[in-house]
C-alpha cells in the first residue's frame, strides 16, 4: 500500500468550487462510486466535507492508468490534479461540486476494501440491524455524518450560549446510590463492597441540588444518564441531557434563559426564525383540548365536548358513561364524512390500544347524517352538535365516551394518527409550547398510592401546600416540560428548598419519614444548612438533535446507540463474563450459560 507522503491534502473534496478552476489541489478520501468509460474513469470521492469527481484519463502524462483501474468502492485514495470546469452538458445541478472536477494527475491507494454489505450512501433501504452491525459504515453515509456534526454544533453553541450566562460545566459522578422514584436502576456491582451495588445515574438530579446548595447558583452539564426501561423510538437506555439548576431565580426567569437557548440553537444551526416567547399552556388545559400533555400544535383537531347533546337519551353506552362522571368527546376530521367503512373499523381497534371501549362516529354526507346512533337521537340533536363543533357538510366526527383519563388518550393519539394518515402535518413547521402548571401527583392503581408526577423534590405551588395530606390530586406543582411538535424534549421544576415541605410530600407518596430519610437523608441533612431558593431542567439532547435532523429515531443522531432490546450488534454488549471476573464481585448468576 501507498503512502500520503508527499501528497498531503491541500483541500477538501466538498468545498471546491468554479472559482477553484485551474488549482492544483492534493485531495484525499474514499471512493463513493465509480464509472468506468474504456480510456476515461469517473470516480466520485468522498471526505467529510462531501463529494467531487475526480476523472482519470488514460491519455494524461505520468498517470498510472492500470492502478486506476483496480479502484473499487471504498477504497482509500490520495489524489493530485487540477481542477477543471465540467462542459455545460455534464454540470451536476444535484451536487454542491457539480459544476467542476478534477483532471488526476497522480494517484495513490492508500488502503483497499472489502465490498461494503451495503451502499455508502444517503437513503440506502437496509435492516436497522445490519446497519448497527456495521454502524463505522452508516456512519460513513453522509446524512449520518451531517447529524453528528449537527449535534457537535448544538452542542457548542449550548456551552458558549451558557458560559455567557453565566453557566459554569461541572460533573458529576456516574457511580451513584440507588434511589426509589424514577425509572429502574442500572447496577454496577462494588467489588471491594461484596453484595453491595453503585447505580447509574438517571439523572444528575440530586447532585445538582446539592451544588447549589454549595452557591454554585448556574450549573450545566451535558451529561449521559442511565434508565432500564422499555424501549422506544425515541428512548434509548443510555441517552443525553443537557442539564441545568440555578439558583434565586423565578420560574419565568429561567424560562426565558432557556428560550433564548433554543432560538440561537436554531438560528445558528438551521437558518430558521423562532419566535419567544413560547406559548404557555396548563396542564388541564393541554389535556382538555388535545388529549396529551405534549400536543403538536401543528394542526387543529382538537378535543371538543358534546356530553351536553347526548346526555339522557335512550342510548346506553353514552348514558352509562354520563352517568358514571365520564364525558363524550369528539375530533373533527375535515372533508372526510366518506371515510371508508374498513378504515372506521381499523379505527375502533385503534382506540383500544389506549384503552377506549369502543368508537363511534357522525358522518355529516350530503345524503344526511350516517351513525351507529343515529336512532337514538334527533335531527335537531345532530344539527346542533354539527353547529357547536363547527361542521359543515362532508365531515367527520370521531366520538369516543368514556372516563376523561380514558377519553383523553385515546382521542389524543386517533388525533395524531388521523393528522398523519390525512397528510394534516407541515414537516417544516416548528410549534414550540411550555406546559404548566402540573398535577404534583398521579395515583398509580397498582401500588394503591400516589407517585411524584416529575419528582419527589419538585415544589409544590405556595398555596397547594396545606393539601398535600389531605387532598393530594389537587395539589399543582411548579413544573414545566418543553413540547416541540408533539415531542417532550426537556422537564424541569422549581424545587423544595424546605425540609417541612420535602417531609411532607414524602409522606404524600407513602415513605415514612425513616424511609425517607433512609433514601434521601444526605438530602434532607444538606438542606438544613442553608438552601437557596432553586430550580431547574433538563433537555433530552438525542430527541431535541433527532427533531432539528427531521429524523423518526434518536438512534440516528447517536453515534453507537442500542437497538429496542437494548443490545449492541456490533460489539455485542451485553456479554456474559467469566466466572473469575464474577467471583470477584461476589455474583453468582441465576441464568445457565450458553
Ligand atoms: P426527565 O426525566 O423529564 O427530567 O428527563 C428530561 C428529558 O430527558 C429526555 N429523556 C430521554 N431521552 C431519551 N431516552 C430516554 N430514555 C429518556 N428519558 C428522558 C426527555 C426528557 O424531557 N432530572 C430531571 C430534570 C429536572 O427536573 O431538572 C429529569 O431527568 O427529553
Ligand atoms: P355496543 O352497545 O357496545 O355494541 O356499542 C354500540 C355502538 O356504540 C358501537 O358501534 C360504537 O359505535 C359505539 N360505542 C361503544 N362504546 C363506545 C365508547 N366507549 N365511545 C364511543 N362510542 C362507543
Amino acid at each position: 500500500m501507498e503512502t500520503l507522503t508527499g501528497m498531503e491534502r491541500t483541500n477538501n473534496c466538498g468545498e471546491l468550487r468554479i472559482s477553484d478552476v485551474g488549482k492544483e489541489v492534493r485531495l484525499a478520501g474514499w471512493v463513493s462510486r465509480r464509472r468506468d468509460h474504456g480510456g476515461l474513469i469517473f470516480v466520485d470521492m468522498r471526505d467529510r466535507s462531501g463529494l467531487v469527481q475526480v476523472v482519470f484519463d488514460g491519455s494524461t502524462q505520468g498517470l498510472d492508468f492500470a492502478k486506476a483501474e483496480t479502484l473499487r468502492n471504498e477504497f482509500v485514495l490520495g489524489v493530485r490534479g487540477k481542477v477543471r470546469a465540467r462542459s455545460e452538458d455534464t454540470i451536476n445541478p444535484k451536487m454542491a461540486t457539480g459544476e467542476i472536477e478534477i483532471l488526476v494527475e497522480e494517484l495513490r491507494i492508500l488502503n483497499r476494501a472489502k465490498t461494503p454489505p451495503f451502499y455508502i450512501q444517503d437513503g440506502v433501504d437496509v435492516d436497522e440491524m445490519v446497519r448497527l452491525r456495521y454502524r463505522y459504515l452508516d456512519l460513513r453515509r453522509p446524512e449520518m455524518q451531517k447529524n453528528i456534526i449537527l449535534r457537535h454544533r448544538v452542542t457548542k453553541i449550548m456551552r458558549d450560549y451558557l458560559d455567557e450566562q453565566g453557566f459554569l460545566e461541572i460533573e458529576t459522578p456516574m457511580l451513584c446510590r440507588s434511589t426509589p422514584e424514577g425509572a429502574r436502576d442500572f447496577l454496577v456491582p462494588s467489588r471491594l463492597n461484596p453484595g453491595q451495588f453503585y447505580a447509574l445515574p438517571q439523572s444528575p438530579q440530586i447532585f445538582k441540588q446539592l451544588l447549589m446548595v454549595s452557591g454554585f447558583e448556574k450549573y450545566f452539564q451535558i451529561v449521559r444518564c442511565f434508565r432500564d426501561e422499555d424501549l422506544r423510538a425515541d428512548r434509548q437506555p443510555e441517552f443525553t441531557q443537557l442539564d441545568i439548576e440555578t439558583s434565586f431565580l423565578n420560574q419565568d426567569q429561567l424560562l426565558t434563559i432557556m428560550e433564548g437557548l433554543i432560538k440561537k440553537i436554531f438560528e445558528t444551526t438551521l437558518d430558521v426564525k423562532v419566535e419567544t416567547p413560547f406559548l404557555r399552556m396548563s396542564w388541564d388545559e393541554a389535556m382538555t383540548r388535545f388529549g396529551s400533555d405534549k400536543p403538536d400544535l401543528r394542526f387543529g383537531m382538537e378535543l371538543q365536548d358534546i356530553s351536553e347533546f347526548v346526555k339522557g337519551s335512550d342510548f346506553k353506552v353514552f348514558n352509562s358513561v354520563l352517568e358514571n362522571g365520564g364525558q363524550v368527546k369528539v375530533i373533527r376530521v375535515d372533508d372526510y364524512a366518506n371515510i371508508p367503512r374498513r378504515e372506521l373499523d381499523n379505527l375502533v381497534e385503534y382506540v383500544k390500544i389506549y384503552g377506549a371501549k369502543g368508537l363511534a362516529w357522525i358522518q355529516y354526507t350530503e345524503e344526511g347524517v350516517k351513525s351507529p346512533f343515529k336512532k337514538f337521537y334527533s335531527d335537531e340533536t345532530f344539527d346542533a352538535i354539527k353547529q357547536a363543533t363547527g361542521c359543515k357538510t362532508g365531515d367527520l366526527l370521531l366520538v369516543v365516551g368514556d372516563k376523561a383519563s380514558v377519553v383523553a388518550q385515546a382521542l389524543g393519539e386517533l388525533r395524531l394518527e388521523m393528522a398523519r394518515r390525512r397528510n394534516l402535518i407541515d414537516a417544516d413547521k416548528l410549534c414550540f409550547l411550555w406546559i404548566v402548571d402540573f398535577p404534583m401527583f398521579e395515583y398509580v392503581e397498582e401500588d394503591k398510592r400516589y407517585k411524584a408526577m416529575h419528582h419527589p423534590f419538585t415544589s409544590p405551588r405556595e398555596e397547594d401546600i396545606d393539601l398535600l395530606l389531605t387532598a393530594p390530586e389537587k395539589v399543582k406543582a411548579n413544573a414545566y416540560d418543553i413540547v416541540l411538535n408533539g415531542v417532550e424534549v426537556g422537564g424541569g421544576s422549581l424545587r423544595i428548598y424546605r425540609r417541612d415541605v420535602q417531609e411532607k410530600v414524602f409522606e404524600a407518596i407513602g415513605l415514612t419519614p425513616e424511609e425517607a430519610y433512609a433514601k434521601f437523608g444526605f438530602l434532607m441533612d444538606a438542606f438544613e444548612f442553608g438552601t437557596p431558593p432553586h430550580g431547574g431542567i433538563a433537555f433530552g439532547l438525542d430527541r431535541l438533535i433527532m427533531l432539528m435532523a427531521k429524523r423518526k429515531s434518536i438512534r440516528d443522531v447517536i453515534a453507537f446507540p442500542k437497538t429496542q432490546s437494548a443490545i449492541d450488534p456490533m460489539s455485542h454488549a451485553p456479554s456474559e463474563v467469566d466466572d473469575k471476573q464474577l467471583r470477584e464481585l461476589s455474583i453468582r448468576t441465576a441464568v445457565k450459560k450458553k
